[in-house]
């Protein structure tokens, strides 16, 4: 396992101590670090559960148990497929493979850039909108591929400036 650096150390040491002495601090813990860090390290898990007494199995479990939560880091931007049933049988598998093939990054994983997750969701509750995907928080009603190739070259082409104007 690849250590934390000393920043997201002292980040998580800071969640921990600010929420130690409230009510269930856990799920508010794990909140802010999820924030913080854009994931929740194997590291901030020993440290919750050392400062609430809790097993490391047991705060795993909230982790786990909420969708909000992951354990991997994710990429900048973040795509999700609903592969839910009312999105698969409108052809969702199709939007999934376009951002896979432009963003390089295998399904349920991070580009090799950093820049993208690609991530299949079960139903997000918007069947409706079939099928559905959604781009850094923002949904795409009856998605095409072409739309998921020309959202994502367009992050790209975002990035690229801001690369170069650093
Ligand atoms: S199946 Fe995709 S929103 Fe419900």
């Amino acid at each position: 396992m690849e250590r934390l650096n000393e920043t997201s150390l002292l980040k998580i040491d800071e969640i921990v101590a600010a929420h130690r002495d409230e009510r269930g601090p856990v799920i508010v813990m794990l909140h802010e670090v999820q924030d913080a860090l854009g994931y929740v390290p194997f590291e901030a898990v020993l440290k919750i559960a050392e400062a609430t007494g809790k097993s490391p199995a047991d705060v795993l479990g909230v982790v786990e148990f909420y969708a909000g939560f992951t354990t991997a880091p994710k990429g900048k931007h973040i795509i999700n497929v609903c592969l839910g049933t009312a999105c698969y049988v409108k052809g969702s598998i199709k939007l999934a493979e376009e951002a896979v093939k432009v963003t390089g990054a295998e399904l349920n994983s991070v580009s090799a850039d950093g820049l993208f997750s690609v991530d299949a969701t079960r139903c997000v509750g918007a069947c409706g909108l079939a099928p559905v995907c959604i781009i850094d928080g923002r949904v795409i009603a009856q998605c095409t591929p072409q739309v998921v190739n020309a959202e994502i070259k367009k992050i790209m082409a975002e990035e690229k400036g801001t690369a170069a104007a650093d």
